[in-house]
């Protein structure tokens, strides 16, 4: 086998920037960050609002090119793809979900889940239908395939948008805030189920979140500040959401200044 296709790691950034226009100058959204995320790790993303959590996952995934610095996944440096060809690989390599689900309001949720593998191409034979209707029935949807996505609630709504996300076993999950829009019940649902996914099938997962409640699930815990990174432990050096929030709250609100 090609050793480039399996490397140790996941993900790895190195040295990635992200400058945004502001007004007559540039904002730095973020600030030559280096990361590297190995096979299976569980990873939270944590900073306040406009620390570049976002900026930052969505570099990973292809979604926006960085002002500099590079990113890898599985090997594969993505800054050299075209537009198209990242597209394309996108769609089959990475799994993303966001807090507002994005969902297309006028497909099922089945035809949802299945949008990305139809519009690749890809002829899904029993078995493979078997096995994910089985993954879509422990995330509780099998009542609800049939359903739009305005009929859903918004926990509902998640899982297909993970279900979707996981269809074409990406590489990474990478998940922006997917608790956000979730009540406390349906949120630590899905913080179950990424475990689960972490723990049982060995899932890569990038969660970005502000919420130390959410965080906790993780194995490793990245802060984020003003576009740097200003913490990276195991989650075991905390006990618990309340000790991490401590630890958090000390290492995100310092400004850079200081
Ligand atoms: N497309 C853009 N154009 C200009 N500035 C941007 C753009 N996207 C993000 N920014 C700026 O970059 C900084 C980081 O934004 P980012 O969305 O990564 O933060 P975040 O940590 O995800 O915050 P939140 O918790 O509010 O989602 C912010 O100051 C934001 O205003
Ligand atoms: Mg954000």
């Amino acid at each position: 086998m090609d050793e480039r296709t399996t490397p140790e790691f996941a993900v790895r950034a190195i040295g990635l920037t992200k400058k945004y226009p502001r007004g007559e100058g540039e904002f730095l959204a973020l600030s030559n960050v280096d990361l590297t995320v190995e096979r299976g790790e569980f990873v939270a993303i944590m900073g306040a609002s406009g620390s570049g959590k976002s900026t930052m996952l969505h570099l990973i995934a292809g979604l926006t090119r960085p002002t500099s610095g590079e990113v890898e996944l599985e090997g594969v440096k993505i800054g050299k793809m075209g537009d198209r060809a990242l597209t394309i690989f996108r769609r089959r390599r990475i799994g993303i979900v966001f807090q507002s689900y994005n969902l297309i309001p006028h497909l099922t949720a089945e035809e949802n889940i299945l949008f990305p593998l139809r519009a690749d191409g890809r002829r899904l034979d029993a078995t493979t239908m078997a096995k994910l209707r089985a993954f879509w029935s422990e995330l509780e949807l099998s009542e609800q395939l049939g359903q739009y996505p305005d009929s859903l609630s918004g926990g509902q709504q998640q899982r297909v948008a993970l279900a979707r996300a996981l269809c074409s076993d990406p590489v990474a999950l990478l998940a922006d805030e997917p608790t956000g829009n979730l009540d406390w019940t349906a949120g630590q649902a899905i913080c179950r189920i990424f475990d689960r996914l972490n723990r049982e099938e060995a899932r890569t997962i990038l969660l970005v979140t502000h919420e130390p409640a959410v965080a906790v699930w993780a194995k490793r815990i990245v802060v984020l500040r003003d576009g740097e990174i200003v913490g990276d432990f195991p989650r075991s050096e905390v006990g618990d959401a309340s000790e991490l929030a401590a630890r958090y709250q000390e290492l995100a609100r310092v400004s850079r200044s200081v």
